[in-house]
C-alpha cells in the first residue's frame, strides 16, 4: 500500500462513516494561535472545537501538514520528521471517544490489515483534576487490546492555554520483524512477551484520539468547552512505514526520490543523510508556504533547519557542497506532494541565497574568532557580546569553536 492508498483508504473509510473531508490548510496557524507553526491538525479547528458550528457539519476528515520544532532532536531516528502530515477526524460535540476508538480499531485491523496482537493503547489514569478515562479502558476491553495507564502523557494540549483533554493513544508494535516482512505476516504477539509502550519505544505511537473538553485558561484553570469533541491525529508516515515493513519513515515511498538521488550527489552516513533529507524536505515545504528566512520567529525556524543541513553537508569535502546542485525534480516531488503552486527555480535560488549569507557569516566568525582576546574557553559574557555586537549566534560561535 503506498501513501496514496493509505490516504484514500482513511478518507474513504470516514466518509463512509458520516465525515466530510476538509482542505487541509498551509502551516501557518490561523491569527491567534499560541504556535508558530501549525504542530497538529486541529489548529485550523479551533474556533471550531470551542463551540462555532462548522459549515460542513459535526463530523470531519483531512489531511494537515504539520511542523514540530520540539522534535529536531529526534530526526534521524525511525520515526521523527520536522514537517510531515497528520491525517485527522474529527466529532464537533457529536459521538464521542469511544466511537472513534473502535473506528480507529476497525480500520487498522481490517482496512490496514493491521493484526489485532500488534496493538496496545494508553489511556488516561486521572489526576487530581480529572478522572481517570475509564470509558476508554472499557472499549479497550472490549476490543481485547492490552491498556497502559498514564498521566502526563495522556493529556493533549495545544499550548498552555486552549483546548485541551484527556487522550488515548494507539501503538503499533515495530520491532522483531525483518526489513520486508509486513505488519500483518506476525503470529506472536509481541506484548505477551514485551513490556508496555512507556517502557520500549519499539511500540511506536500511531495515532492519539483526544476528548477534548476542557479548555485551559491563562491561570492554568481548567473550564468546560461547549461541547466534548473527539480530536483524533494519525503520523501518515510512521503509519506508512510500518505498512511497508520498513524500519524506518525514510525509507518508504515518500522519500523513494531523495534515497535515490540524495547519495549520488553528497555521500553521506545514514543519519546525516536522513537529516539532510528531513530539513531539507521541510525546508521546501516552509518556503513553499510563503515563509522566507530572518532573524526572528518562523523565518527564524527556516534559517535554524538550512544552516543545521548546511552544517552536516560541510563537514566533508571542505565545505564546497552547495544547494545550488539540489535536483530540480527533489523540490519539484515536494512542492506537488503538498500541493504547493511555487515554482522549483524560485525555492532554489531562496536556499541559495542563504546558504551564502551562512558561508560569510561563519568566514567572520572564524575570523573574529581567532583574535587573541577571543582564544581559550568563553564565557556568557564574551558569547554575548559576540552575538550583540558581531550577530554571531551562540550555537555556530559554539560549533566553530568546537571544530577549531
Ligand atoms: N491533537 C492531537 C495530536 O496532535 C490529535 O490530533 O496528537
Amino acid at each position: 500500500m503506498n501513501t496514496d492508498h493509505v490516504v484514500r483508504t482513511f478518507v474513504d473509510y470516514f466518509r463512509e462513516r458520516g465525515h466530510r473531508r476538509i482542505t487541509g490548510s498551509t502551516l501557518l496557524p490561523p491569527p491567534g494561535d499560541p504556535v508558530l507553526f501549525t504542530t497538529s491538525g486541529m489548529h485550523p479547528l479551533t474556533p471550531y472545537l470551542e463551540g462555532r458550528p462548522h459549515p460542513l457539519g459535526n463530523r470531519l476528515v483531512n489531511v494537515q501538514r504539520c511542523l514540530r520544532t520540539t522534535d529536531l532532536e529526534e530526526v534521524g531516528d525511525p520515526t521523527h520528521l520536522t514537517v510531515f502530515q497528520m491525517l485527522g477526524t474529527w466529532s464537533l460535540g457529536d459521538y464521542e471517544g469511544p466511537q472513534s476508538l473502535r473506528w480507529g480499531y476497525e480500520l487498522l485491523t481490517e482496512g490496514f490489515g493491521v493484526d489485532p496482537g500488534m496493538m496496545y493503547a494508553t489511556v488516561f489514569g486521572g489526576d487530581d483534576r480529572t478522572d481517570p478515562d475509564t470509558a476508554s479502558l472499557e472499549m479497550w476491553e472490549e476490543l481485547g487490546v492490552p491498556v497502559e495507564f498514564t498521566v502526563d502523557d495522556n493529556w493533549w494540549s495545544n499550548g498552555p492555554t486552549g483546548p485541551c483533554g484527556p487522550d488515548s493513544e494507539i501503538f503499533l508494535w515495530t520491532g522483531g520483524r525483518s526489513n520486508d516482512a509486513p505488519i500483518h505476516s506476525t503470529h506472536t504477539h509481541p506484548h505477551s512477551t514485551h513490556p508496555t509502550p512507556s517502557q520500549d519505544n519499539r511500540w511506536v505511537e500511531m495515532w492519539n484520539h483526544v476528548t477534548m473538553r476542557y479548555r485551559r485558561l491563562d491561570d492554568g484553570s481548567l473550564v468546560p468547552l461547549p461541547q466534548r469533541n473527539v480530536d483524533t491525529g494519525l503520523g501518515l508516515e510512521r503509519l506508512v512505514a510500518t505498512l511497508q515493513g520498513k524500519s524506518s519513515v525514510f525509507e518508504s515511498d515518500i522519500f523513494e526520490p531523495w534515497r535515490r538521488l540524495v547519495p549520488g550527489l553528497w555521500p553521506l552516513d545514514e543519519t546525516s543523510l536522513r537529516l539532510v533529507c528531513d530539513h531539507l524536505r521541510s525546508a521546501v515545504v516552509v518556503i513553499g508556504d510563503g515563509v522566507r528566512p530572518t532573524n526572528t520567529g518562523r523565518g527564524y525556524v527556516l534559517r535554524r533547519l538550512v544552516r543545521r543541513l548546511l552544517t552536516v553537508l560541510w563537514r566533508e569535502e571542505g565545505g564546497s557542497r552547495s544547494l545550488g546542485d539540489l535536483p530540480d525534480e527533489l523540490v519539484r516531488h515536494t512542492l506537488d506532494h503538498f500541493r504547493q503552486g511555487m515554482d522549483p527555480v524560485d525555492v532554489r535560488v531562496i536556499l541559495l541565497d542563504e546558504e551564502q549569507r551562512f558561508r560569510r557569516l561563519l568566514e567572520r566568525g572564524r575570523r573574529i574568532l581567532a583574535q587573541p582576546r577571543f582564544r581559550g574557553p568563553l564565557d556568557e559574557e564574551r558569547l554575548r557580546y559576540l552575538h550583540d555586537t558581531h550577530g554571531l549566534p551562540r550555537d555556530l560561535v559554539l560549533s566553530l569553536r568546537s571544530r577549531e
